[in-house]
């Protein structure tokens, strides 16, 4: 195998199928108003995470810190592990994911099943134990390459020049706000970055689980939001466009994905409720003009095992009543 593993037919393959996704207007009724949803649950892995995978892995193979003997390490809540395991398949290379304990037995199986191994970690909320891992790992052995996510300023870079120029290619070049979960901080302060600078007008504002609003200057408490919120403010986040953040509660989350369900057809995580729930507040506030964009992040199976397929009342996921708060 050559150095230029990740240019070889069978990874470009799937490489080239990665981003360029839609901007689906989703039209809610009775709140009058259209919502432009970014559909990153269309990337081949399911996850808006396959745009890092991919941005970090072609960079370090450029500059020759990724090579065929080489292990990808990483620590994640989940999506950018299987993206990670996606991507190390089509080019016949180690991956090793590290997660917390806590996370949902669907990404666990999805990990191992692209050839990965899997690390788990009992975390208590604290991510730190596993990057802390990671990077002993990779003291240990010099064939390890850490993406590093949460550090990793290509994380941004790769929304900046790829997510956020799609949007504004897609909206003609017209953004009122921008709404995003920050679970890095990435896709936020990249697509923030790429939207305030075309149209300096625009709201980018960050959507955090009521339960930890962290931004707002409240303190961590546990949330359901699965993929963003990990307990502390990512410090890909600092420097990023932020005008104000819009709060929204776990069950509210969760109503609102079951509505985009049931309503739209569309198979989305709890994330991408909680985008919607807040995006449908930057609305409420700005008018039905205003060209209001957020993000799909995920795919519903990733769910299947969680809070989000139990049972509810027929009354209360029929009326997900958002109890979104703005600030900012
Ligand atoms: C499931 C999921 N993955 C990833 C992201 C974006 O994460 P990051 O901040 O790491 O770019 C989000 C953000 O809303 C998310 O909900």
């Amino acid at each position: 195998m050559n150095a230029a593993f990740l240019r070889q037919p069978r990874a470009s393959a799937l490489l080239s199928l990665i981003g360029n996704t839609p901007l689906a207007p989703l039209r809610f009724e009775p709140e009058g108003v259209t919502i432009h949803a970014k559909c990153e649950f269309l990337n081949p892995s399911g996850s808006v995470k396959d745009r890092l995978a991919r941005h970090v892995l072609l960079d370090a193979e450029a500059r020759g810190l990724l090579r065929p003997d080489s292990t990808i390490v990483e620590c994640t809540s989940g999506n950018t592990g299987i993206a990670l395991a996606m991507v190390g398949a089509a080019m016949g290379c180690r991956v090793t994911i590290l997660m917390s304990s806590g996370a949902s037995e669907e990404r666990r199986r999805l990990i191992r099943r692209l050839g990965a191994e899997l690390i788990l970690f009992e975390s208590a909320g604290r991510y730190q134990t596993g990057i802390e891992m990671s990077r002993e790992m990779a003291a240990r052995d010099p064939r390890i390459f850490l993406p590093r996510q949460f550090e990793n300023p290509l994380n941004v870079e790769d929304h900046e020049h790829g997510t956020g120029l799609e949007i504004l290619r897609q909206t003609g070049g017209r953004v009122d706000a921008f709404v995003s979960g920050f679970g890095t901080g990435g896709t936020l302060a990249g697509c923030g970055k790429a939207i305030k600078a075309a149209c300096p007008q625009a709201r980018i504002i960050a959507m955090e689980p009521a339960e930890q609003a962290l931004l707002a200057g409240e303190c961590p408490c546990c949330h359901f939001i699965e993929g963003v919120a990990d307990g502390f403010i990512p410090p890909l986040l600092r420097g990023a466009p932020l005008d104000g953040e819009v709060k929204v509660r776990s069950a509210d989350a969760m109503a609102m994905a079951r509505r985009l369900h049931r309503e739209f057809g569309l198979l989305v995580g709890t994330s991408s409720g909680a985008n919607i729930v807040a995006a449908l507040e930057v609305s409420r506030q700005l008018g039905p003009a205003a060209t209001v964009v957020t993000l799909l992040c995920d795919r519903a199976e990733r769910y299947f095992s969680t809070a989000l397929f139990e049972q509810v009342p027929a009354a209360s996921s029929e009326n997900p009543c958002p109890s979104a708060s703005i600030r900012g």
